[in-house]
């Protein structure tokens, strides 16, 4: 009699366990891979680009195309300006070139481009100081896109509007490996603070950021 329930007791206590783990299992599937795929909306870039075959046939590397104006202020995405020398006519058989020459250069129209970098409109950003003033790579904060051979997709965030590349693939950062992985306010203080004890000039930038604008507009 005992035994017997004894068993009933131990077989529920099996069931109860074995639920559990479904239901870490379900919300893990739910969390980690159903919800971020419902998050971002996917674009692709209006036409494919080539870093790498293009690197090949420019004169002045990233700055033919990505380029600090006099005033200081940085170009961003090329505009029409730096792509008609080579393509005011077709020149190959990449049907993203003639889709390229086709609907843009012969219209004269700029190409839309998604950026992905792009920082919500309250953010001050400026290229002349990372680039110029502290001599930084585009790496560090791009990673490679200059050495890819086309444009991933662009991912939208459709509850706050950012792009995928501002939180990251992992929203928490806890899975950040690279400096180029996310874009957002903590990995920006992050290395601005860490600045704090070198030179004087760069101890300026920790000094302001008590204040919030030095980031923000
Ligand atoms: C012949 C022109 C050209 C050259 C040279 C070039 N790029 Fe680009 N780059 C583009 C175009 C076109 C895009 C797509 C538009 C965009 O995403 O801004 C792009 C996009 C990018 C982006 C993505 C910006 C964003 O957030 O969307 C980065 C970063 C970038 N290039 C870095 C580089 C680096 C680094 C080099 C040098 C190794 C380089 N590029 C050389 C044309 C060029
Ligand atoms: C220095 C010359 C040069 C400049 C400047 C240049 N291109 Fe190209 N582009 C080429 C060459 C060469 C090819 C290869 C053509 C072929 O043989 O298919 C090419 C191919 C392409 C292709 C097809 C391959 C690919 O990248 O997906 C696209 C699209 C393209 N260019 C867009 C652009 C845009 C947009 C710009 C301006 C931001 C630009 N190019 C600036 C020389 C140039
Ligand atoms: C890896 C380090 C690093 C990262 C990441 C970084 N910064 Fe900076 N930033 C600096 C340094 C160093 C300076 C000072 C440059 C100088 O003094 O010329 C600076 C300067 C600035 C300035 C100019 C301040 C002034 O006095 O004019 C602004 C604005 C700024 N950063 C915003 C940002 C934002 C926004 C981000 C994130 C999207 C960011 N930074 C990410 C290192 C970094
Ligand atoms: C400290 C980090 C940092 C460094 C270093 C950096 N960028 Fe950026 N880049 C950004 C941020 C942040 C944005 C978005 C700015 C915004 O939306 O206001 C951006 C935007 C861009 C864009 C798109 C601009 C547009 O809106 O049209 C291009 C292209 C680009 N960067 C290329 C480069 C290249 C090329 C280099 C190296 C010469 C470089 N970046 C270095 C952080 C950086
Ligand atoms: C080192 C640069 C930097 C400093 C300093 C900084 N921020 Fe930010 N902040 C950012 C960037 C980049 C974003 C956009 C990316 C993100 O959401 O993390 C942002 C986003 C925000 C947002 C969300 C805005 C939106 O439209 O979603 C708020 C609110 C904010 N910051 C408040 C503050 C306050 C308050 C301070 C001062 C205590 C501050 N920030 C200082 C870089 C900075």
């Amino acid at each position: 009699m005992d035994a017997l329930d004894d068993e009933k007791k131990n077989t529920s206590k099996g069931f109860g366990i074995l639920f559990f783990i479904i239901g870490v299992i379900m919300s893990l599937i739910i969390g980690w891979i159903i919800f971020p795929k419902l998050l971002y909306s996917k674009k692709n870039q209006p036409i494919d680009f080539n870093h790498k075959l293009h690197m090949a046939s420019v004169d002045n590397g990233c700055a033919s195309c990505h380029f600090l104006r006099k005033d200081g202020s940085f170009s961003g995405s090329p505009k029409l300006s730096e792509c008609i020398g080579c393509h005011s006519q077709v020149q190959g058989q990449d049907p993203e070139e003639l889709k390229f020459v086709e609907q843009y250069v012969s219209k004269n129209r700029e190409v839309p481009w998604l950026i992905y970098s792009k920082q919500p409109a309250c953010v001050f950003f400026s290229h002349a100081a990372h680039i110029k003033g502290a001599k930084m790579d585009c790496v560090t904060c791009h990673g490679y896109i200059g050495e890819s051979t086309s444009l991933k997709v662009y991912e939208q965030n459709r509850i706050s509007g950012y792009s995928r590349d501002i939180w990251g693939k992992d929203i928490s950062g806890i899975l950040k490996k690279n400096s180029w992985d996310s874009m957002k306010m903590d990995d920006c203080a992050v290395c601005h603070e860490s600045k704090s004890n070198k030179s004087a000039r760069e101890k300026s930038v920790q000094t302001q950021k008590e204040g919030c604008f030095v980031c923000h507009k």
